[in-house]
């Protein structure tokens, strides 16, 4: 005997919670299917544990996808306030860290427990450890838990990044199979990685942090910037990241708002360049800097053509990654299920009734800062309209 549903949800995720208590409340037997032993897990880990929730500036520029337009419609009709106005009723408290980041005041673990409850509240069950194996159209599932069937199927496996924790690419194989377009995926808010002269300086520089402004191509961020032992990472890094192909060379300004050569020029004391210089950098980073360009002496010595270099070296510093530390360390997944093929209204496929994606697995990309969980609940909350 199959079990039935009038909704079954794959992915356990904040975008599958979110559409499984929307729907819930409307009425719908909902069923949510989870490989993973825990709920959640990218929501428990996230935001260091206080899960950046949303971001209350949260616009459709924040987000990359090959439709701009595409997240629009969904962002409207749930907004961050809606999100907080949900904490508020569950008594989570929560605070702005920085450029409108959402986090919890206590732990993310709130987070899921109110969307558990919530589903709870309207009987939609959550059942995790549960593999689907196989999917026909109609939609009839074969399970580890038996056979089941529902009329609306949504697919919220969200994207590759950290699979140790569950992540794979089922989402998009379903696309596939129901003949979605997928486009093609790679790591997005990543460290990036160097060859051996940079990877050097980065190790010798290991846990340093600027805020620096760093541009690929027309996008620029102006965050912090922060040296590791495998290359850069900081969010400046990580935003770039998403806007970074490989072979292109980023453009680095490590000291905001100073122009180094007027700096230099205009500096009247008596004083060795390194020592100057760590008065607008951190000292070991002007220390590395004026070693790897042998540089010493005082400033009054400089010539034209150093001033020149060190100004370059600071104010535009030209960097080309190597690669990215892909999806093992990576928040999100760049690509995915092609818009094209959904509703912008309902995320159901346009030539698949009944089959609906939502969250990550979609190609729609937030920054860091709060907007990738925005897209999850928003995408979410939209098809639990009218799944
Ligand atoms: P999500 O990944 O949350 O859920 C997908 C679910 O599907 C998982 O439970 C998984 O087990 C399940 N699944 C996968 N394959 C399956 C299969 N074959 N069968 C059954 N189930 C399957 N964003 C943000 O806005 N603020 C933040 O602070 C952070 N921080 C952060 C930290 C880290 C370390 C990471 C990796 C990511 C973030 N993010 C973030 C990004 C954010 O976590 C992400 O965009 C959302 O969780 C996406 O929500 P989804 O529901 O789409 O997927």
């Amino acid at each position: 005997m199959s079990q039935s549903y009038d909704v079954i949800i794959i992915g356990a995720g904040a975008a599958g919670l979110m559409c499984a208590m929307e729907a819930g409340k409307r009425g719908r037997r909902v069923a949510v299917l989870d490989h993973a032993k825990k709920t959640a897990e990218k929501i428990r880990i996230s935001g260091g544990g206080r899960c950046n929730f949303t971001n209350i500036h949260t616009s459709p520029a924040n987000f990359l996808s090959q439709n701009p337009h595409f997240c629009k419609s969904a962002l409207s009709r749930f907004t961050p306030s809606d999100f907080m106005a949900m904490l508020d009723r569950h008594g989570v408290t929560y605070h702005e860290k920085k450029l409108g980041q959402m986090f919890c005041d206590e732990s993310a673990q709130q987070v899921i427990d109110m969307l558990l409850k919530e589903c709870a509240d309207v009987g939609a069950q959550v059942l995790m450890e549960t593999a689907v194996e196989d999917i026909q159209g109609g939609y009839h599932l074969k399970t580890s838990r038996g056979d089941m069937s529902c009329e609306s199927l949504v697919i919220a496996t969200g994207g590759l990044s950290i699979p140790k924790i569950g992540a794979t690419n089922f989402g998009y194989k379903v696309a596939q199979q129901f003949g979605l377009d997928v486009l093609e995926t790679r790591a997005g808010l990543v460290p990036l990685m160097f060859q051996a002269d940079i990877l050097e300086h980065c190790k010798s520089l290991s846990g340093l942090s600027v805020e620096a402004e760093v541009r690929c191509a027309d996008t620029i961020f102006a965050e912090g910037l922060l040296f590791t032992h495998r290359g850069l990472s900081g969010p400046s890094i990580l935003q770039i990241s998403s806007y970074w192909r490989e072979g292109e060379a980023l453009e680095v300004n490590l000291v905001l708002q100073i122009n180094v050569q007027t700096f230099l020029k205009t500096y009247q004391g008596k004083q060795d360049v390194p020592t100057v210089l760590a008065d607008i950098i951190p000292k070991r980073l002007a220390l590395a800097i004026c070693d790897e360009m042998k540089i010493s002496g005082r400033v009054a010595e400089l010539s034209g053509k150093n001033i020149e270099a060190l100004a370059k070296r600071i104010n535009a510093w030209s960097v080309k990654p190597s690669g990215t530390e892909g999806y093992r360390t990576a928040e999100v997944t760049l690509g995915g299920v092609d818009t094209d093929a959904l509703s912008s209204k309902t995320m159901e496929a346009k030539k698949q009734k009944g089959l609906y994606f939502i969250g990550e697995v979609v190609d729609v990309t937030g920054h860091l800062g709060g907007f990738n969980f925005q897209w999850a609940w928003a995408s979410g909350y939209a098809a639990g309209q009218v799944v």
